[in-house]
């Protein structure tokens, strides 16, 4: 298995909708568990085609606990079919806006279809987690992020606090490479 790479905003891939998959080969069935280890090594709980850099409709999602035992679910043309009137707001963060966090408001409970893995088609239910889950990485398809469902002032102070650190970081860098 192979670790890839998550690219951060402003990536362009990121914005871009990704395209549905005509049939899951080994290479998809590749690419979905060399997904799932990028986002376990990285702490994420959901990781979607876009953000490694491929443009098809795959996510990749675990929403159990640290206590519990894992719960990997790979996705390939997920589409939600139900969605609960209910809403709900979580405090989310995304691996291609690294460490910045904010209040989305979603549907509580979604039911979403997809293939999985073997190309069998699948039915999941979920609330909580999960269901924050499903919608946030399905964004990722329509090249969506969370950051987009803020207000425009939000959003900015969001990405110059990120840059802000970025540039920091990068001061740092370069202090510690002319010692
Ligand atoms: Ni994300």
């Amino acid at each position: 298995m192979t670790k890839l790479t998550v690219l951060e905003i402003p990536n362009p891939i990121l914005y871009e909708k990704a395209q549905a998959v005509e049939c899951v080969t080994p290479e998809i069935q590749t690419l979905l568990s060399d997904m799932l280890e990028t986002m376990y090594k990285t702490n994420g709980v959901g990781l979607a085609g876009n953000q490694v850099g491929v443009l098809k409709r795959v996510v990749v999602i675990d929403c159990a606990g640290k206590e519990e035992k894992p719960d990997p679910i790979k996705m390939v043309n997920p589409k939600i079919i139900s969605r609960s009137e209910e809403m709900v707001c979580h405090n989310e963060g995304c691996l291609s806006i690294p460490r910045e966090y904010a209040d989305v408001v979603r549907h509580e409970k979604v039911t979403v279809e997809y293939l999985d893995e073997n190309g069998t088609l699948k039915q999941r239910s979920a609330d909580g987690l999960l269901a924050i889950a499903i919608q946030h990485e399905l964004d990722h398809l329509e090249g969506i992020l969370f950051i987009d469902h803020l207000s425009p002032l939000k959003r900015k102070m969001l990405v110059k606090h990120l840059e802000k650190r970025r540039r920091k970081q990068a001061r740092l860098e370069a202090e510690n490479t002319q010692e």
